[in-house]
Parts: structure tokens; C-alpha cells; sequence
């Protein structure tokens, strides 16, 4: 069999071990190995596969980011994009393995819609993906985010000051839940559970009043500007694939002058950004990549497309594509509840 694999999307610490899974049982089984640069790009222009060799994947599964490369890619733009990608599958591979997100799990979906031998592997460090418990990337997001609270705590002891901390989650909050959680966080603002600029400030003076001279304000980056008071600008549509570039906002500058307005705090902003994505996986990224791409393999070798690996409890399911390819998997109530114990 040839089994092409491709990463698609933003990268993520735990993809190279995804890919390192993947392969060596497909060599172990006397299979090829075709790594697609570039993502979806890779199958909608030029054919850009070629073949990988065991040496190809010896001693990344620590390795962050990706080693075949990945770009956000709109395959419907220019029209026809996916009908390419259908076409270089068909001509080129016996079974694909896709790794990413939302956006590519749609594209995986759609494809074996129209009879493509396609798997998918859940990966976003959102970790926002219906009907898995896990995503590869975001145990090193959430790492990355606690170890930052935990340095910016002590300055900000130092200092008295309010800490304002920017993480990434385009549409949920679960990087800034959780790692906001584990970096004992004072107050976590996300979009599933939108506050106003009244209760914030409220938050921080009753703190300093009980006398917490110093806070840590976690703010994830998908937060709508409105519910603090702000204007959502009507050009972010425009703001690459899928509007994606949340950053560009400035939700953390933003919370921090408003906190500085209203006087009495002295405020300092830290944008986490791509440092949550780069760098080395945890091994806990490590194990579940390992273990999401072998049984992303095993259903390739076995036929078993349309299908996705899951996390479900402590064990990975195989599912439908349809079962991630819509929607968002939101922070549950009770959850933001627990971190909001500790505000
Ligand atoms: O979707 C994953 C993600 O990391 C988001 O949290 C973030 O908004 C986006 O990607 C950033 O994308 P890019 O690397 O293209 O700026």
C-alpha cells in the first residue's frame, strides 16, 4: 500500500511523533510511506509527495513542529482546490492520513464522502475538536502557559502589580482554562463564559482589599471585544484562512488599558503567542500521538476509512469523521466553575 500522510493547519508540539507512529508500522507491515509537504497544499497544486525512508523518522518523537511542513491553505480559494486534492489521492495513494483540525477533518470528511480512502488524526492545541477528549498539542500549550504564570508570578509579586496573560484559543478556552488553572491563575476570562469590564475590575479590587496586592488575569485570544466594552472590527473576515489571526486583536492589550484606565492598578501584558506551539511535546503529547497514529495506521492498513482515531476516557476509539468534522467542543460549565474556586 502507498499511505501518503500530510499535517495540515497550524503545527503543534506532538505531530512529529504522530507521523514517527505512523510509519514505522507501516514499514514493520512492507507498506510505502509518502509524506505530503506542506499540508493540503502539497495535494492541490504539484504533486508534492515523496517517499520516506525509516531514517526519515528516527528520533523525532521529540521533535516539535512538523517534518513534512504545513501551510493554512483554503481549498476553496481558488475554486476547485478539493477537487485537485481528490484527483492526486486517487492517482497517487492507496490511503491518506490527515492530521489537524477542524478545517482539515471537513476536507478529510469531504473527501471520503466522494469515496477517498482517507483517516483523519485529531491535532489542534485548542483542543476544541468534537467528540475526542484530546488533541495532539495541547498538553505542551497548557505546560507552556503554567510555567509562564508560574515566572510571572513572582515579578508581579515583586512589583504589585496586575499581570495580564494572552493565550491562544481561537474559538474556546481550554488552553486558558487549564493552563490558567495549573498556574494559579486569579481570574480566567474565555468566550464560553464572557464577564464584563465591571465584574474584572470588581475581582481586582476586592482582592487587593483582602490584601492581594498582585493578580494574574489569564484572557484567551478568541474573546469577543464586545463583552469588554470594545468593538469587533468588521475586517477580521479578512484575517488569514478562516479569519484565524485572533491575535491581531489584542484582546490582552486591550483588558490591560482598560484595567490601567480605570486607575489604581499598575498593569503589564504578556502576549504567550506561537511560544505555545513551539518547542519539544510533553510526553504526554508524546504518548497520545503515538497512540492516536497507530490507530490511525491500523485503520488505513485495515480499510477502515471516513474514520477517525478518538480520545474517549483513557482509550482511543475509532469514529466517524462526521463526529469531529462540525462544530466546537466548549470548557464545561462545571470546569470554569472549579478554576473560578480559585479566582
Ligand atoms: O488553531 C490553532 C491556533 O494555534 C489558534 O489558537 C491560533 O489562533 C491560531 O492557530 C494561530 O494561527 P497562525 O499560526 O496561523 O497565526
Amino acid at each position: 500500500m502507498r499511505i501518503g500522510v500530510l499535517t495540515a493547519g497550524g503545527d503543534a508540539p506532538g505531530l512529529n511523533a504522530a507521523i514517527r507512529a505512523i510509519g514505522q508500522l507501516a514499514f514493520r507491515d512492507g507498506h510505502e510511506l509518502i509524506g505530503i509537504a506542506n499540508g493540503w497544499a502539497g495535494l492541490a497544486g504539484e504533486f508534492a509527495g515523496h517517499d520516506l525512508t525509516p531514517a526519515d523518522i528516527v528520533g523525532v518523537v521529540g521533535l516539535g513542529g512538523t517534518l513534512l511542513g504545513t501551510v493554512r491553505y483554503n481549498l476553496d480559494n481558488p475554486a476547485g482546490g478539493r477537487e485537485h486534492v481528490l484527483t492526486a489521492v486517487e492517482e497517487h495513494l492507496d490511503a491518506l492520513v490527515a492530521i489537524g483540525g477542524d478545517g482539515t477533518q471537513r476536507i478529510a470528511h469531504w473527501l471520503a464522502e466522494r469515496g477517498a480512502p482517507v483517516v483523519g488524526v485529531p491535532k489542534t492545541l485548542d483542543n476544541d475538536l468534537v467528540g475526542t477528549d484530546y488533541c495532539i498539542g495541547f498538553d505542551s500549550a497548557v505546560s507552556l502557559v503554567a510555567e509562564s504564570l508560574d515566572r510571572l508570578h513572582t515579578t508581579a509579586a515583586s512589583h504589585h502589580r496586575v499581570m495580564v496573560v494572552e493565550t491562544m484559543g481561537r474559538s474556546t478556552g481550554w488552553v486558558a482554562a487549564m493552563g490558567g488553572l495549573a498556574g494559579g491563575a486569579d481570574l480566567i476570562i474565555i468566550p464560553e463564559f464572557p464577564i464584563t469590564m465591571d465584574e474584572i475590575i470588581a475581582h481586582l479590587v476586592k482582592r487587593r482589599s483582602v490584601g492581594n496586592a498582585f493578580s494574574i488575569v489569564v484572557i484567551a485570544e478568541g474573546i469577543n471585544l464586545e463583552s469588554l466594552g470594545g468593538v469587533e472590527s468588521d475586517e477580521l473576515s479578512s484575517e488569514g484562512v478562516d479569519g484565524v489571526r485572533l491575535a491581531t486583536r489584542g484582546v490582552g492589550q486591550f483588558l490591560a488599558a482598560r484595567i490601567d484606565e480605570h486607575g489604581g492598578f499598575e498593569v503589564r501584558t504578556t502576549v504567550l503567542g506561537h511560544l505555545q506551539r513551539g518547542g519539544s511535546p510533553t510526553a504526554y503529547d508524546r504518548i497520545w500521538a503515538t497512540r492516536v497514529g497507530a490507530a490511525a495506521y491500523d485503520a488505513a492498513a485495515a480499510g477502515k476509512f471516513g474514520m477517525i482515531p478518538v480520545v474517549r476516557g483513557s482509550e482511543v476509539e475509532l469514529a466517524p469523521l462526521t463526529t469531529v468534522a462540525t462544530g466546537q467542543r466548549q470548557v464545561p460549565r462545571e470546569l470554569y466553575d472549579l478554576c473560578a474556586v480559585f479566582f
